[in-house]
């Protein structure tokens, strides 16, 4: 890894925790809880991690969740997440969880949220990284289910900055959760989506009119529009891209051809994010310097993007100036 990469400060503005589970801690969890995985061993677990999509990555990413019982599951998984970006020079994130994905299990909602956030309070502690939270909705799942989702949320409206859209794109368009979303933005919630991942650019027109959203998470088919390339560089809209995401997942099948580099071109507002690290091959880093040998991306390129990652967080303006 390049020296420079790696003191670049930045900011991860989209991480799943639940794609931080490494196959490791899979395994011990599994041992703790008594939960049977479909796996012999940890070699097993990674040789299964092979994609030609979306929806096969998913399948596994839940089945993955199945481990995840306890309030310190949750924590260990976090912490161990933070552990590992701090040693990225991540400073700051925002961590996106799928309580439904938990709670669809009978897991209740507060275990989940309080696991999660003394990890994210611990790790602020020991490891100077600050962090805020992201509560998205599985749109696989009817609305009603997102709107329930929300109201539990309700009672923990402080500790939680947004809300967000993920799980299969293509069939379940931004529109589906209009109300849900206007509802949350009502509570003072701000709001992402997945959009443009897999599914077309209607989708990131639906996110940006339907939902309002203050960020897309990837955006890469935005570039089959150019009035939405248009809109996107008029409002300064962040794209939170994920490169080793996109290519295990088949949106890209050679890193030289990912749409970074257009979206660049086009003086898009880019910020380079690791999605899944546990089943992408990669964390943060790795995701910067992948683009800058696959692009050839310049240190005032690559810095560039990092202080966007500031820009574009849910920091106030404050902190925001003094970190960019
Ligand atoms: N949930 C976890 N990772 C995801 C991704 N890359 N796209 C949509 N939903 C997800
Ligand atoms: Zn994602």
């Amino acid at each position: 890894m390049s020296d420079f990469i790696s003191a670049l400060p930045k900011a991860e503005l989209h991480i799943h925790i639940e794609g931080s589970l490494e196959p490791e801690m899979m395994f011990a969890l599994a041992g703790r809880n008594g939960v049977k995985l479909p796996y012999d061993s940890v070699e097993a677990v990674r040789a299964a991690y092979s994609f030609a999509n979306l929806q096969e990555f998913l399948d596994l990413y839940y089945q993955g969740m199945s481990v995840l019982l306890r309030e310190e599951d949750f924590y260990d998984l976090t912490l161990a997440y933070l552990r590992r970006s701090a040693a990225d020079g991540v400073k700051h994130t925002e961590i996106f969880f799928d309580p439904q994905g938990h709670t669809s299990r009978g897991v209740a909602f507060a275990t989940v949220f309080n696991g999660i956030h003394r990890a994210l309070q611990d790790g602020e502690r020991e490891l100077g990284i600050t962090s805020k939270l992201i509560l998205c909705f599985l749109r696989h799942l009817p609305a009603e289910d997102a709107m329930a989702t929300l109201e539990a949320a309700m009672d923990y409206r402080e500790h939680i900055v947004g809300v967000g859209l993920d799980s299969s794109e293509n069939g379940h368009p931004p529109e589906l959760f209009t109300a849900v979303f206007a509802k949350a933005r009502e509570a003072g919630f701000l709001a992402v989506a997945h959009a443009g991942e897999e599914g077309p650019p209607a989708y990131v027109w639906g996110a940006l009119n339907a939902l309002a959203v203050d960020r897309i998470d990837h955006g890469n088919r935005a570039l089959e529009d150019p009035a939405l390339v248009a809109e996107l560089a008029a409002r300064s809209m962040p794209l939170t891209v994920c490169p080793l995401s996109n290519l295990c997942l088949g949106g890209v099948t050679d890193l030289a051809d990912h749409p970074l580099r257009a979206m660049l071109d086009h003086g898009l507002f880019v910020t380079l994010n690791s999605d899944d690290p546990a089943y992408f091959g990669g964390y943060v880093n790795e995701n910067y310097r992948a683009m800058q040998q696959a692009l050839g991306l310049s240190d005032t390129v690559l810095g560039q993007i990092a202080r966007n990652s500031f820009a574009a967080s849910f920091l106030d303006d404050e902190t925001k100036a003094a970190r960019i």
